[in-house]
């Protein structure tokens, strides 16, 4: 098969480490209580049945450990994972031979499944439904089509943008489990976990030092905590603590609620360049240098929640909070707007 089709999931920076401190079972998997609550179940069920487990859709932030959870799902069922994304799979013939490649029970992770285009969804809605690939052979009035079985698979969904999916496909998937952001607390867990896991020494103010500055977001989190261990083992002794940690983070120019660079440009050019008018999201992307969707799926989330930003129908706007963070006064016409 084409391994083009198949993302690794080693794809970003420090993605090695990142693959290493990813756990393998559900009791290994810190938060989330809910979802892995559910799939526990699930798992049981389709196991006791000797059945594959039903199609699952994951939904929330980037970060959060979508793809973790397909691993783990594949995992405690005893199968093979698949990984790929909705923009990798460019033409139906591409989805035709994932499908075909797989083995009985095999889970296929399809990562920003909203980013797949309609030739490809028709071709999964049988091969969800059925098992079934229908092939169009031939071309004109003699073209006729045929059934093609398929082994019995689990697909998982990942997607930030549940909104985006089409209805049709979001009705095959029998589970629909929404991943939200985690508590500090939860993630400093995640830190401590991840820091034995990486031989690195490090204390409880340390380890909640960085999980307050990390957005919710274990991925946030695993890659302060390296950095912040690069930062202790060449200017202190290498072991992290309050003091390492927040002069690491503060050379990483992470503020203390965990807005980084990118977050204090665009409040700040939302302020200044804009005068605190609504601003639109292509403009916003345009003078801070960030590309739209970035903004929209990973700073923009977290700024919503924090209160700082807001949306209108005529645009972005920043609120009263977001001003005083960035040290100015709100402007009138935003507090008219909160109330
Ligand atoms: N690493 C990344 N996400 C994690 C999680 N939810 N639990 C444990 N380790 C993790």
């Amino acid at each position: 098969m084409e391994d083009r089709l198949l993302s690794s999931s080693l794809r970003e920076e420090d993605s090695k480490t990142e693959y290493s401190l990813r756990p393998h079972a559900l009791n290994e998997y810190i938060g989330q209580d809910a979802v892995k609550e559910h799939m526990r179940i699930y798992i049981a069920a389709a196991k006791n049945r000797g059945e594959p487990l039903d199609h699952a859709l994951l939904y929330g932030p980037p970060g959060l450990g979508k793809t973790t959870l397909a691993g783990i799902i594949a995992n405690e069922m005893g199968v093979n994972l698949r990984i790929t994304s909705g923009p990798a799979i460019s033409h139906a013939g591409d989805l035709a031979a994932l499908l075909t490649n797989l083995a009985p029970g095999d889970v296929l992770f399809i990562d920003e499944i909203h980013r797949l285009n309609a030739n490809v969804e028709e071709v999964l809605y049988p091969a969800m439904e059925d098992f079934a690939l229908d092939i169009i052979i031939g071309k004109g009035p003699s073209a006729r089509s045929i059934r093609l079985d398929l082994p019995k698979f689990t697909l998982v969904g990942a997607t930030t943008r549940m909104g985006m999916l089409t209805g049709p496909l979001r009705d095959r998937f029998g589970i629909k489990e929404q991943l939200e952001l985690y508590t500090p607390e939860t993630l400093k867990e995640i830190v401590v976990r991840s820091a034995s896991i990486l031989n690195i020494e490090i204390d409880g103010d340390g380890a909640i030092e960085i999980a307050s500055r990390a957005r919710g977001t274990p991925r946030i989190a695993n890659r302060l905590l390296r950095r912040v261990r690069d930062f202790a083992e060449v200017r202190g002794n290498g072991v992290i603590d309050l003091d390492a940690a927040r002069d690491g983070l503060a050379m990483l120019a992470i503020d203390e609620l965990g807005l980084d660079a990118v977050d204090r440009r665009m409040l700040d050019t939302m302020i200044t360049k804009f005068e605190g008018r609504p601003v639109g999201l292509d403009t916003i992307a345009a003078s801070t240098g960030e590309d739209a969707t970035t903004i929209e799926d990973v700073y923009e989330p977290f700024l919503m929640q924090l209160g700082f930003i807001a949306r209108t129908p005529r645009g972005r706007i920043v609120m009263p909070a977001g001003y005083r963070h960035m040290g100015y006064k709100p402007r009138d016409e935003q507090i008219r707007l909160e109330v």
